[in-house]
């Protein structure tokens, strides 16, 4: 993160600071105690505030328990909207380290929002707004990712087109790749990007309201409900290293390779036990015996989760934009059959993907259940018969049976 100032603040830290013979209230909002990174916030009332305490609702983490455990694939084009940003969020997949969700959003925000127990990232596949936050306002858009610390107090305004996001939580923090950064924290010249390309708030939104305002606030597995009487946007300044910022995936840079690179290569984020790769459009590998798609590879030690944004993915069959395939661990995984001929000789691809690889196994929601394709298992095999067709899918047993 770079440093960001926005609005009026003292010359000092924790000095008075007045306005029309006001004194502000000054709030430091960092991460590992007062060890991490932070903000310093300028506030005309104090951010503790409360007129009312509201209900205490208990998030519940439904999970699908799969009969099978197989490569899966889910179109999320098929996902129903609905809902506000926040509250039309539907879980597909957790563990531990993160959760997603698939929003698609028809209505604005209720009051605000703030994530009291993790750091959130939000892919825009489609639509656009403003994220309206306490640090100031970020327009977005299509092929945006809206990356959101926790304690920050947002509401989104919504352009009218139609929404369609990927929604991250993490109860851990959403980093740039470490090895992009040198010992001070800026991205290093190889980086795949850099601070230009990261959009922080460049507009304030202060007001000096009374009124009731609802706050949703996600803490302890639950959300709790407050009533404040004043705008909770009511910063007259602040500075730091914390604040939500826009990155486009139009914006990151690609590496190519004279052979083909790993997914390490597409990294964008990375946080605690999970990474955020962005596939961009990009020239292929350039050596004339270069096999220019993914070799077969067998992650051990990894979930590999595959968001199909844009474009032609040239190692799947059957994959369109806006589905989502899950390669889990214990299984090898690659091109399908007939794809890496296909693709020898290619300059380039007009592939973009949002990858998601998690470290620990990920459960599945009824929501992944209502969309799974169970064919895509056996896509690898070009005798597979689907499930419905004139010859019905054998048996393990039945093909044990009649083999030699
Ligand atoms: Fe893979």
């Amino acid at each position: 993160m770079r440093y960001v100032a926005l609005g009026r603040m003292p010359a000092k830290r924790h000095a008075q600071f007045r306005e029309d013979g006001r004194l502000l209230v000054e709030e430091v909002m960092g991460y590992e105690g007062f060890s991490g990174n932070e903000s310093i916030l300028y506030h005309l009332s104090s951010p503790c505030r409360i007129a009312g305490v509201g209900e205490l609702r208990r998030q519940v983490r439904e999970e699908w328990v799969p009969e099978a455990h197989v490569h899966r694939l889910a179109d999320a084009n098929a996902i129903e909207p609905g809902g506000g940003p926040v509250s039309g969020r539907r879980l597909l997949m957790f563990n531990d380290d993160l959760e997603i969700s698939i929003a698609k959003p028809t209505e604005p925000s209720t009051g605000f929002y703030r994530n009291g127990e993790g750091d959130e990232v939000v892919y825009v596949h489609r639509g656009g707004g403003v994220l309206r936050t306490v640090f100031g306002n970020v327009p977005f858009g299509a092929k945006d990712y809206l990356v959101i610390p926790r304690g920050t107090t947002h509401a989104f305004e919504l352009d009218g087109s139609e929404q369609f996001w990927i929604c991250f939580h993490t109860p851990g923090e959403i980093e740039t790749p470490s090895r992009y950064r040198n010992r001070y924290g800026q991205l290093l010249e190889h980086a795949p990007f850099s601070q230009r390309d990261f959009r922080p708030p460049a507009e304030l939104e202060c007001h000096d309201e009374a009124g009731a305002y609802q706050l949703t606030v996600r803490i302890r597995g639950a959300s709790q409900e407050y009533v404040l009487d004043r705008h909770p946007f009511d910063v007259v300044g602040w500075d730091g290293y914390v604040y939500p910022y826009a990155f486009n995936a139009a914006d990151f840079e690609p590496r190519v390779g004279r052979f083909h690179l790993p997914p390490p290569a597409h990294q964008t984020f990375q946080g605690q036990g999970f990474v955020i790769c962005t596939f961009a459009p990009r020239p292929l590998d350039f050596d004339p015996e270069a096999v220019p798609l993914p070799y077969h590879h067998s992650n051990i030690q990894s979930e590999e989760v595959m968001f199909y944004a844009e474009g032609d993915y040239a190692a799947r069959r059957g994959v369109e934009a806006g589905c989502i395939t899950l390669h889990p661990s214990g299984l090898p995984h690659g091109p399908q059959p007939g794809t890496v001929e296909k693709a020898l000789g290619a300059a380039r691809t007009d592939e973009l993907a949002v990858m998601w690889d998690t470290f620990r196994p990920l459960k599945l929601t009824p929501l992944w259940q209502a969309h799974d394709q169970p064919d895509y298992a056996y896509s690898w095999n070009p005798d597979h018969v689907p499930a419905g067709a004139t010859r019905p899918v054998s048996s393990p047993s039945e093909i044990l049976a009649a083999s030699p």
